[in-house]
């Protein structure tokens, strides 16, 4: 088979219908108190690599960590899960795929990896550079969003769901347990679920994360403007923005906002109305653009079982910086009690 006959490729919806869906989303978002722009929509090309860059820096400890875990853990979890099929959401572009797909491919070369994201360069970059890599696998890719319900999942057996890089903690309660539960919805009785989460740790490692000396994080943010621009077709100055990123001690998460330095009125002409849509806002005004919760391990396995998954393993790097949580999915009827 050639690399073409390997991949599949589908969209779950038409561009027009995916361009309708964010300008409404955007609208609600933005006369959201506080103001709001998704975290998804920080990831056009201009962001996915500059998340990529993120990744390097030597305060985001995140990605090195759960890298060096699954380097570690893979082979056995391969072992133990029985997996001859790989589902990952929010996939990128990453070396993680690479480190499971190996310990999948060594025991099952025919192996069938699908990957889920809003990002579809993403999924061809993933594509172009693991089935030249694994000369018998099959990729299918499902340019969708991952908040919405989990569709035409094509059936497998023995799958690990992976959902790596603690992309669950952009999501606050309950729309994270609901995301938890779609997933469950999704699985059969012998797949696993993997779920990497980031671990609450002293205020200034979490912060320093997300406020990088090179101001890569800052570049980050502010590029969620053009994102939004294009949507909009409307024009956010990315440089009238600072970079804020904190820790708030009552919900456990980091917040990325971008706050005006001038007052900004803007007209939106996207969203179909007779008149342009003004946008009014004040200088030192904020727009949150991210959360990221930082978990403990009791959060994530309360987390878990309100979603309908039993834990079944937990692994923490050795210095408890980050965590993944193995996980079935319970029996229908066993999901609302409690144990
Ligand atoms: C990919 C969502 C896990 O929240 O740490 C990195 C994104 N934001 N730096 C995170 C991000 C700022 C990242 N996630």
């Amino acid at each position: 088979m050639t690399d073409h006959e390997r991949l599949i490729l589908d969209r779950q919806l038409d561009p027009a219908t995916r361009q309708a869906d964010a300008r409404r989303e955007l609208r609600a978002a933005l006369e959201r108190d506080p103001r709001e722009i998704p975290s998804k929509y920080f990831y056009d090309d201009a962001g996915s690599e500059l998340f990529e860059r993120i990744t390097e820096l030597p305060e985001y400890y995140l990605t090195r960590v759960e890298t060096a875990m699954l380097r570690d853990l893979a082979p056995g979890l391969i072992e133990r899960t029985g997996a001859c099929e790989l589902l990952e959401l929010g996939s990128g572009y990453s070396i993680k795929t690479e480190l499971l797909l190996d310990a999948i491919c060594a025991r099952h070369p025919h192996a069938r990896y699908l990957a889920i994201d809003v990002a579809e360069s993403a999924l061809r970059a993933a594509a172009a550079r693991l089935l030249p890599r694994y000369p018998e696998l099959r990729m299918h890719g499902i340019v969708a969003d991952f908040t919405r319900p989990l569709v035409g999942v094509p059936e497998g057996e023995a799958r690990l769901f992976a959902f790596l890089g603690s992309t669950i903690g952009n999501f606050a309660q309950p729309a994270a347990t609901e995301l938890l539960r779609s997933i469950a919805d999704a699985m059969q009785p012998q797949d696993r679920f993997l779920l990497g989460v980031d671990l609450f740790k002293d205020l200034i490692t979490m912060e320093d994360a997300y406020n990088d000396a090179e101001g890569i994080t800052a570049e980050f943010n502010r590029n969620i403007l053009r994102v939004v621009n294009e949507h909009l077709q409307c024009w956010f100055e990315p440089e009238n923005f600072d970079h804020v990123a904190f820790y708030d001690d009552l919900n456990c998460w980091i917040e990325m906002r971008l706050r005006t330095r001038h007052s900004v009125m803007l007209r939106i002409f996207a969203f179909d109305d007779e008149r342009p849509y003004i946008l009014d806002l004040t200088r030192g005004e904020e727009i949150r653009t991210e959360i990221s919760c930082k978990y403990t391990r009791a959060q994530v396995e309360a987390m878990l079982r309100a979603a309908g998954l039993e834990p079944l393993e937990w692994h923490v790097a050795a210095n408890d910086f980050f965590g993944l949580a193995l996980a079935r999915r319970l029996p229908p009827d066993a999901a609302s009690t409690d144990r």
